[in-house]
């Protein structure tokens, strides 16, 4: 009969994995990715790809993961499928993404959205290359052991597998049939997302932080995602956004212009093309650099599912905070604002 030896009890093995685990996210955790650092390679997908932030380019993270991508003209790309959801955001060149078969045109600064388990290819259309910027909540998938990526090389959609179905809706009032039932339902309104934001659907309205800001992938628009959302917020010249404090992260694009935001007491600068990282619960405010123009930042987080999740869970902590009156710029409501398309590539 096999006798247990060790010395070393449960309670010590995890606490020692524990604190592990926070050291490794911490000895991780970035603050800024500019993009001179990142470095495009040549992929089998007929594209190049340059990590912003994903364990492919060694600086892994826990639930987002954003990639800077660019494909040349009339070039199209192999077709894959994939377990998480991302977000596409056009930052030059024009060029189409088919989901499922169906194809969707896009210019700068158009969002797209790809959905879980859906067919998805490439093409450049335009003289010039096109790039493009992603997030996904690919790390957080596979941190659930629920990652998975299928390549259909060139083959074409109508020869490919169907997706791993649920099963149909059931009468039954049974548990089982409930959940299966459940699950059909959930899957029918996931297959029927949005896929594209033009940019000039997105809705801007001037918040009361202060910024004028509009939503690029949202319930609200007719997006159902696995909680990935984004926003697109735009600062007044001179002018900046009310600071506050969340859980979780915040992931910050700056698509246009430049500006800084202080993060606990630091500035960290930023100019068209970076990234920047807010780490959870540190106070963050984000100022426009220029007396002239506007910059604009994407912000883009997963609050719909894991930090409501977490919100629930940690409750009664209080995951979001911002000072009793807003710290936004006087009179908000008299701001003179460009355009929105300011600055925005025709191509
Ligand atoms: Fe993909
Ligand atoms: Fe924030």
């Amino acid at each position: 009969m096999a006798k247990t030896r060790t010395t070393t009890s449960h309670y010590e093995v995890q606490k020692l994995r524990r604190s592990d685990w926070l050291q490794f996210w911490k000895d991780n955790q970035r603050t800024i990715i500019t993009e001179e650092s990142v470095e495009m390679v040549d992929t089998p997908r007929r594209m190049k790809r340059g990590v912003m932030v994903s364990a492919d380019g060694d600086v892994p993270s826990l639930n987002l993961d954003a990639n800077l991508h660019s494909i040349e003209p009339d070039t199209v790309s192999t077709i894959h499928r994939h377990s998480w959801d991302a977000i596409m955001f056009i930052i030059e060149g024009t060029g189409w993404t088919e989901v499922q078969g169906r194809r969707y045109d896009w210019r700068p600064w158009d969002t797209v959205y790809l959905p879980g388990g859906q067919w998805h290819r490439h093409g450049g259309s335009g003289p010039t290359p096109a790039r493009y910027v992603t997030f996904s909540v690919q790390p957080l998938v596979e941190l659930l052991g629920l990652a998975t990526i299928e390549d259909g090389g060139d083959t074409p959609f109508e020869d490919l597998q169907g997706g791993a179905l649920s099963a149909a809706q059931m009468l039954g009032a049974d548990p089982y049939s409930r959940r299966v039932s459940r699950l059909s339902d959930l899957q029918t309104a996931a297959s029927e997302t949005r896929i594209l934001t033009p940019y000039e659907d997105v809705p801007f309205r001037v918040t009361p932080r202060g910024a004028r800001s509009g939503f690029l992938v949202d319930s609200s628009l007719g997006y159902t995602t696995g909680g990935i959302t984004a926003v697109m917020h735009q600062l007044a010249p001179g002018l900046y956004q009310s600071k506050h404090r969340h859980g979780g992260e915040a992931w910050l694009y700056c698509v246009k212009g430049e500006g800084y935001s202080v993060i606990d007491d630091e500035r960290v600068d930023w100019k068209a093309g970076d990234l920047v990282i807010v780490d959870h619960w540190a106070w963050h405010q984000h100022f426009n650099a220029s007396e002239t123009d506007v910059s604009s930042i994407i912000r883009v987080h997963n609050f719909d599912t894991l930090y409501f999740a977490m919100g629930a869970l940690l409750a009664p902590l209080n995951l979001f905070e911002e000072p009793e009156k807003l710290d936004a710029p006087p009179n908000v409501e008299s701001i003179e604002w460009p355009d929105v398309d300011q600055g925005r590539p025709d191509a």
